[in-house]
């Protein structure tokens, strides 16, 4: 799509969750290169702020930013407060990642509420927001980062991969319900990617860096790609590649088995 096309169809403000690096950086730089304005949210304000100055300066582009935890209740709030009433054309909801890293039982449940709180009820309570006057103004773009895990449950990342199952579902209900509405929606999952936070993890569980890990430019660029072409697009297959069955029970149980090694990893021992 022309970056003016695509300005007209997502602009003039777009507000990113979980915008400070990573992907969601990916996603800041290649959006003030097609002109449009930022908000960016994510916790540490350091890296925020710095972001922000280099896209003011590379661009020419307005950008706010707002320290903000998506885990806590008030969350979607603090979101608007952060939006100020600025017409926001594009939410990319990126933040995401299991933070505990641990079997269901091996820690407290109060660390799965908090994640529950940011990937389900923050994700539920944002959509909702600012969804609103996109089907009101009769455009715009709703992106929920997601991930592979979505596709059924596995060891270790048990509670992350229900709040994906989640947010997938919600997506494609949203994108047929949006999409008379000229709302495009997309559920953008993705692979195991070259992120900080990934690499922290898998250093913190002693999981050798993998080849092959996805680029978060690479993965930014197909993601607003395919924001028009909803509900799904999974990294790494073809519009038309089903490389996992959802709903056939033998094929679930043979998904659990292939690569329940590689997720139990990111168990805390
Ligand atoms: N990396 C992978 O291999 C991989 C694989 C599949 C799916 N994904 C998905 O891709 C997305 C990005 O993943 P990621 O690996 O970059 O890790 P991430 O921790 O989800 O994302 C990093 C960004 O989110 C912010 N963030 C995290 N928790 C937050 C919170 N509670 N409140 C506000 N901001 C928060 C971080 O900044 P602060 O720390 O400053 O808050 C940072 O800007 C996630 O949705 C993840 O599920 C990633």
């Amino acid at each position: 799509m022309e970056q003016q096309e695509f300005a007209a169809r997502y602009g003039p403000w777009a507000l990113i969750a979980g915008a400070s690096e990573g992907t969601g950086a990916s996603f800041a730089r290649q959006l003030a290169e097609k002109g449009l304005n930022l908000i960016l949210v994510a916790r540490r304000e350091g890296p925020l702020d710095g972001l922000a100055q280099e896209l003011r300066a590379a661009h020419g582009i307005e950008c706010v930013t707002a320290s903000i935890d998506l885990s806590v209740e008030e969350a979607t709030q603090q979101l608007l407060a952060a939006a100020d009433g600025r017409e926001v054309g594009l939410l990319i909801l990126n933040a995401g990642a299991d933070t505990n890293g641990s079997l269901f039982l091996d820690t407290e449940v109060a660390n799965w509420d908090a994640l529950i709180m940011r990937n389900v009820l923050t994700v539920t309570r944002a959509l909702h927001a600012f969804a609103e006057p996109m089907r009101e103004r009769g455009r715009g773009g709703l992106m929920v980062v997601g991930s592979g895990a979505c596709y059924g449950g596995l060891p270790g990342i048990n509670v992350y991969a229900a709040t994906k199952a989640f947010d997938l579902v919600l997506s494609e209900a949203l994108w047929a319900e949006l999409e008379p509405h000229g709302v495009d929606v997309l559920s953008f999952v993705l692979g195991r990617t070259d992120t900080p936070a990934h690499r922290e993890l898998m250093e913190a569980r002693g999981i050798a860096i993998p080849d092959g890990l996805a680029d978060p430019d690479e993965v930014a660029r197909l993601g607003l790609e395919r924001l028009p072409f909803g509900p799904v697009c999974n990294w790494g297959e073809a519009d038309d590649e089903a490389k996992m069955s959802a709903s056939s029970a033998a094929d679930r149980r043979e998904r659990i088995r292939r690569i329940a090694a590689i997720s139990a990893a990111y168990a805390k021992a």
